[in-house]
């Protein structure tokens, strides 16, 4: 079986800690229009916690879903400032942005926790998108797939019924928001890295997305990889005509 061909493309929009009422009302608007446009692939936004309800109900009857950018691994209790996965889906969330390297860095997330939220997710019916993804540095001293195997060790122990129901986010910081994407081949060479850990635990058909400075005009060359199953988009997700130009390459 040919695996590549039964991974659907997956194009999800981080809006980060951006957006007003006003603002996401026609980006809400503009996508639930012109979604349609991009039929080979899912499409979904990830929005702060504040605009669930707006996204729900703006999206709703359209193609494209919505998520949030964290969530807590706790289920429920005396947690000042989480939201629980039940919560999330209380609004119809699909997705759950895990271990994003904002998170990991200015938040101190560790591996483990990451796994924690992950299980969270899934337990309350959402995917988990687990990103991972090594620095700058850790780059230049030739340390990438140490790096990535280290954060995706958790991840990968919890075994192929919990992975096989993940998504996996490749995202080198030294790429995001900087406006220096890793070339398809870059990519591509740590994407199949993470492939070949997750045949080996026997889930092949796990989409692997990319993020970092993905925008309309690299999206193609990036999607052509074999391994690169769609992309997560922060800068470019909040102007509808360019995340839907990227979900159309
Ligand atoms: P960027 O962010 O597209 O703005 O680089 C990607 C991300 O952090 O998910």
């Amino acid at each position: 079986m040919n695996t590549e061909q039964t991974r659907k493309r997956l194009v999800i929009g981080n809006w980060k800690m951006h957006g007003l009422l006003a603002a996401n009302a026609s980006l809400l608007d503009g996508l639930h229009k012109g979604a349609s446009a991009a039929p080979g692939c899912d499409l979904a936004v990830c929005v702060p916690f504040p605009y669930l309800d707006q996204a729900r109900t703006g999206l709703q009857g359209s193609v494209v879903s919505w998520g949030a950018q964290d969530v807590s691994k706790h289920e429920q209790g005396a947690f000042t400032g989480e939201v629980s996965a039940a919560m999330l889906a209380d609004f119809d969330c699909q997705w759950a942005l895990v271990g994003h390297s904002e998170r990991r860095t200015l938040h101190g997330e560790t591996d483990q926790l990451v796994a924690d939220k992950a299980i969270a997710a899934l337990s309350a019916g959402l995917t988990p998108v687990v990103c991972v993804g090594e620095t700058l540095a850790e780059q230049e001293a030739g340390q990438t797939e140490h790096i990535i195997a280290r954060q995706l060790a958790p991840v990968l122990a919890l075994g192929a019924q919990q992975v096989g129901r993940m998504v996996l986010a490749y995202e080198p910081v030294w790429a995001i928001g900087t406006g220096r994407t890793a070339t398809p081949e870059q990519a591509q060479a740590v994407h199949a890295y993470i492939r070949s850990q997750l045949n080996g635990l026997g889930v092949p058909e796990v989409r692997v997305l990319y993020g970092g400075s993905v925008k309309a005009s690299n999206a193609a060359s990036l999607f052509a990889m074999p391994d690169i199953d769609g992309a997560l988009v922060g800068g470019a997700s909040l102007v509808v005509e360019e995340f839907l130009r990227i979900a159309a390459a």
